[in-house]
């Protein structure tokens, strides 16, 4: 793009949905005070959307409304292009293209970056053009700028968090209220939380696309996503969350990338977290992420993790940050993610190989013998155990809860141990759980 011209940026968004809108109105709010403070003007020349007739709740007055996305990508009127329709074949055309054409973008997509950043990067680096993503992770926390500029002096040796809006939503009502999963999560999906498949959200796959991203930037290596491992939140059992509770602890959507000696450790569970920490106290949508860097030892990013305005918030910064460099003629030098020359591509260490502390949670016959046969197996597989929770059997019933905390296990070895106590006669193996335990 040739900056000597140019008194007005324009911009077309891809994508007028809930992200898209609530962009659409800052820009509208802030018009005049960008063209004070940056002495350019902003316009929204082009929108595209999918169904062109739909009412939508923002002002496109003004605007070229189409449907073809592609059209972005050429259009003579579009400086920048702000990519906000989701997805992955169809957005990584429309940005690989736009950034071909020398076009700056702006995107949300954390799937489409943990999936396809190393050719965009590296297509963004190679014209001189600005690929920039700062709601991809955390919604409306400005961590991708904390992480690419604020840290710079640290080396970073693990970055860890609560990354998906959707789920700590779950989560903290199924806790505190007792409520349904089902009915939670078509509340997030009318408050704008929910990816369009919402089964990314519970899965942990969002999570582990934002991870993705985290790791690239904590560590500049290239992260195999199909090498992330992920947990969703589909065996957390309702008993357990008052279990944990009196043992100390919460239940939360963890994502984790640390730096061992083995290589990196990645992965996205539920984990039981103490309530003597701020992350037990991280509720309902808020998203937080904590890096451990040499320097400062760590730092917690917490805000508002998901949402149209939260999002649209960290969207408009990004654009900002590219006015900025057009005004001052400095485009080509607005940052972009590297790799270290030395370790492009991460070494993963197989999840097996992990350690961690466990919550095991048995429904047992109450009968003599049973919490004996149990222990002689995790003495056995060397396992001890660290805090220990019965329940009185219900009214009319002859089962007990038996829940621990196991120390540090390796997760290969843990998973033999706790197949074999399911296999016991008196415990009922489909109800019981293992939940990992958050430690740094
Ligand atoms: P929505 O589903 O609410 O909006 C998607 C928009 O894209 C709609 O306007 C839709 O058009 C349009 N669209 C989809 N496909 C096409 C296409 N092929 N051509 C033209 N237009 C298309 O999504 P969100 O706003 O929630 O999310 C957008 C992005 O932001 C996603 O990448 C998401 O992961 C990310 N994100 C979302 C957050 C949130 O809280 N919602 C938070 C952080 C990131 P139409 O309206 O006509 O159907
Ligand atoms: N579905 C995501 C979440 C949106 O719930 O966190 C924000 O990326």
């Amino acid at each position: 793009m040739s900056t000597q011209l140019i008194s007005s940026i324009r911009v077309g968004i891809a994508g007028v949905g809930t992200v898209g809108t609530s962009v659409v109105n800052i820009l509208r709010d802030k018009f005049s005070t960008f063209e004070q403070q940056f002495g350019v003007q902003i316009a929204i020349s082009r929108v595209v959307v999918r169904n062109i007739d739909a009412v939508r709740n923002c002002d496109l007055t003004d605007v070229v409304v189409g449907a073809e996305l592609m059209e972005l990508s050429t259009a003579e009127d579009v400086d920048v292009v702000i990519e906000l329709i989701g997805g992955v074949e169809e957005s990584l055309a429309l940005v690989r293209e736009s950034l071909r054409n020398g076009k700056a973008v702006v995107t949300a997509n954390k799937a489409l970056l943990a999936l396809h950043g190393d050719e965009l990067f590296s297509l963004s680096k190679e014209k001189g053009v600005p690929l920039l993503f700062e709601a991809a992770v955390g919604g409306g926390i400005p961590i991708i700028k904390v992480m690419r500029e604020s840290l710079a002096g640290n080396t970073i040796h693990c970055v860890a968090g609560i990354i998906n809006g959707t789920c700590n939503y779950l989560l903290t009502r199924m806790a505190n209220e007792g409520a349904k999963y089902q009915e939670v999560l078509a509340d997030a999906q009318k408050l704008g939380y929910a990816e369009a498949d919402p089964t990314f959200d519970v899965e942990g796959i969002d999570a582990a696309h934002k991870l993705a991203l985290l790791t690239r930037l904590a560590f500049q290596q290239s992260i195999d996503f199909s090498k992330i491992t992920h947990f969703g939140l589909a065996d957390i059992i309702t008993d357990d969350f008052s279990i944990v509770k009196k043992m100390g602890y919460v239940i939360k959507p963890m994502s984790i990338a640390k730096q061992s000696s083995k290589g990196i450790e990645i992965y996205v569970f539920p984990a039981l977290v103490s309530q003597a920490t701020l992350l037990s106290h991280v509720n309902d949508v808020t998203n937080v992420v904590q890096v451990f860097a040499d320097r400062l030892s760590s730092i917690n990013c917490v805000g508002p993790g998901a949402g149209g305005d939260a999002t649209a918030s960290a969207v408009v910064a990004d654009l900002v940050e590219i006015v900025h460099a057009i005004h001052n003629d400095s485009l080509s030098s607005v940052y972009t993610p590297q790799l270290d020359e030395r370790k492009q591509q991460a070494q993963m260490v197989d999840f097996e190989e992990t350690e961690h502390a466990y919550y095991l949670r048995f429904q047992m016959e109450d009968k003599p013998g049973m919490m004996k046969q149990c222990a002689s197996i995790l003495e056995r597989f060397d396992i001890s155990i660290e805090v220990l929770n019965q329940n009185e059997p219900k009214d009319g019933e002859n089962t007990v809860s038996v829940a621990l905390i196991t120390n540090n296990v390796r997760e290969r070895i843990l998973q033999q141990a706790f197949h074999e106590i399911k296999k016991l006669s008196g415990c009922c193996s489909e109800n019981s759980s293992l939940i990992r335990v958050f430690q740094i």
